[in-house]
This record gives C-alpha cells, structure tokens and sequence, in this order.
C-alpha cells in the first residue's frame, strides 16, 4: 500500500527509441545509459517503449522489424533496464497510442507539421516515400506521451522540437475541453557526452554513415570494435589533450570519459608523455569493457524468448492500464457517446 502510495506521488518519465536497427556506442551514451541511471536513482515512475509504429513511417522489411524489435527489447534490459519492476513495452501493444493520434492529428495544424525538421530530413532521405504517416509522426509521439501523463522526457536535442509541439497540442487541448493532460518538460541529461564519429568527428556517430568504420555498434564483435577505435583519425602531433584541430583526439577522449568516469583534465594527465598508441589501447579496453557484459547478457536474453514475452506481455499490460485510463477521458471530453 505504501509503495503505491508513493508511486502516485512519483514524477513520471516516458522515452522511446525506434526499432530501426543496431544501436551504437552514441545512442546508449546519449539515451539508453542515462535511462538506467534514471531508473536505478528510484526517484521517478518510468515507462520505457519500442516506438514499433513510428518505424513504418519508412518502408520496413516485415521479417527484419520484428527482429529490430526483439533485439531492441533485449537490448534494453542487457543495458540494465529493469522490465519487472517497470513497463518495457512495443507501441503497436496500446491501441490507445493510435487512438489518441488521432484526436492529437484533427488538432495539429499542417503549418505546424511542415516546420517539423525531422519531416523535412526524412522527405528529402526517402523522397520516394513521403507518405502521410511520416507528416503527423510529431502528433503520434505527443500521443505517446500525453497518455502517460509523463512530466518528463529524456530526449537527444533533435527531438525538442517534437517535445514542444507536444507542449503546444497539451495546452491547446486542456484550453478547449478543460484540464486533461499534463504538459510535459524535456529532460536533456546534465552530463552527455556526445559521441561524435571516429573518421569525421565533427560530425555524430550515426549508424546511417556509409563508412562502418565510423561508428561502433553496441552488438559489434569486441576485436571489430577495437580495430575500429585504433582506426580512428586522429592528428599529426602526439598529445592527448583538447585543442584546435585535434578534434577526433577529443572524442576519443570523451568516449574514455562516458567509459571510465573520468575527466577530460584526469584523462589528459594519465596520459602526458604517451603517444597515440597507448591511449587508443586503454580507450578500446575501456569501450571493451562496456561492451562485454552487456553483449554477453544479451546472447542469454536472446536464448531465453520466454522470458522476453514476459516481459513485453507484463509491459503492456501497465502501458495499457494507465493509457486506456487517459484515452477515455479524452474520448468523452470531445464528445463521443460511451459504449
Ligand atoms: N521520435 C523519437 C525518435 O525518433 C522516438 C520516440 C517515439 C519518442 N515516441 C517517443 C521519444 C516518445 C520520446 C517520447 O528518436
């Protein structure tokens, strides 16, 4: 009783990733790494989804979907997010996500959604497939978290602006059919080192790079990860530090950083009077042993369907509780006749 008590009293998070593919070092540095702290800090109620609708918006092999999606699910609870203690559920599980999409859609103006720049990259990517899903994607994810009634969301900056449109569709609804929804923060963590790529590192790690040299995935093979680190470009001087032109030393560094805990001055002093060589060795050790443990958990999860059912069935089962509770209200707010 205490604790359901204290559940109510709890600030809520709700975040999602989508099913898409490989996850690399970025994407568990920037989000994944940072909702298990979250979680473990047992300050906040959270729900933690598989965005498996938002993923059609680009065309989806059926077979490699359902795959991307086990594989996310086991990959989340390899990253230490507990799905017994918790929801981790798949979107498409909630009926109430589309439902809510599409009250949120009649009240979406387009101008609104022709601003969003997601839309405007992923038309000029798939220009062969700018379908009508891909333009009202922001009012499905302000769906997504309205049901919840989240107060906060830990997104990467290239979500804000979807966060306030979500924002904006809260208060224009609660203004026209009194109090409903809570509006929601963004929640950009304190400390996030962004990883940047390990052939340009003036641009971000992303998996979309046509040089796999690039990034490392969290499920790449340890050996194919270090190659990669000790790949890396770096520069022609010797000095582990920070400075003009030294760019992709610094993102190594930053990499040793989200690995070890580390500072970017502490990494600089343990490594004065080495050379390249040493510090690309002690970053892939560092990265290897992120890796491992999570890789290895993830073999057994995979081995283990069982248990991954269980989790995303027990998932949705809260998802839905608490989304059909919000999705009811807002169905009899606008009018329709209770069946
Ligand atoms: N749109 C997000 C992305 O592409 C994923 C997402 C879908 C999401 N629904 C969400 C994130 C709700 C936070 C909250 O990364």
């Amino acid at each position: 009783m205490e604790n359901n008590n204290k559940a109510e009293q709890k600030k809520r998070i709700l975040s999602g990733i989508q099913p898409s593919g490989a996850l690399t070092l970025g994407n568990y540095v920037g989000a994944l790494r940072n909702w298990v702290q979250l979680q473990k800090e047992d300050i906040y109620e959270s729900y933690y989804m598989i965005a498996d609708l938002h993923a059609i918006t680009v065309r989806q092999e059926p077979a490699a979907l359902r795959k991307n999606c086990m594989d996310l699910l086991a990959i989340f609870l390899a990253c230490g997010l507990d799905g017994e203690k918790e929801p981790i559920f798949f979107q498409s599980h909630v009926p109430a996500h589309t439902q809510l999409g599409w009250v949120l859609d009649c009240n979406t103006y387009m101008g609104e959604l022709s601003r969003m720049t997601q839309f405007k990259d992923k038309s000029r990517k798939h220009a062969d497939n700018i379908n009508a899903g891909l333009f009202t994607y922001p009012s499905l994810m302000a769906a997504d978290i309205l049901l919840y009634q989240a107060d906060l969301v830990p997104v990467g900056k290239d979500q804000k602006q979807h966060l306030e449109l979500t924002r904006d569709l809260a208060n224009r609804f609660n203004n026209a059919y009194s109090e409903t929804f809570k509006v929601p923060e963004p929640y950009i963590p304190k400390v996030g080192a962004k990883i940047m790529s390990l052939q340009e590192p003036t641009q971000k790690m992303s998996k979309s790079d046509p040089n796999e040299n690039s990034y490392i995935l969290l499920l790449d093979p340890i050996d194919k990860a270090v190659k990669k680190i000790k790949r890396a470009v770096t520069d022609s001087g010797s000095e582990v530090c920070m400075g003009e032109g030294k760019e992709g030393i610094e993102n190594l560094m930053s990499i040793y950083s989200a690995m070890t805990g580390k500072t970017m001055d502490e990494i600089t002093v343990e490594f004065q009077g080495k050379g390249y060589g040493d510090f690309k060795s002690a970053v892939a050790e560092s990265v290897t042993e992120t890796l491992k443990p999570i890789q290895e958990r993830y073999a057994d999860l995979m081995k283990n369907k069982d248990y991954l059912e269980s989790i995303y069935k027990r998932g949705a089962e809260q998802a839905n509780y608490t989304a059909r509770k919000t999705i009811s209200k807002v169905y009899r707010k606008v009018g329709f006749i209770q069946p």
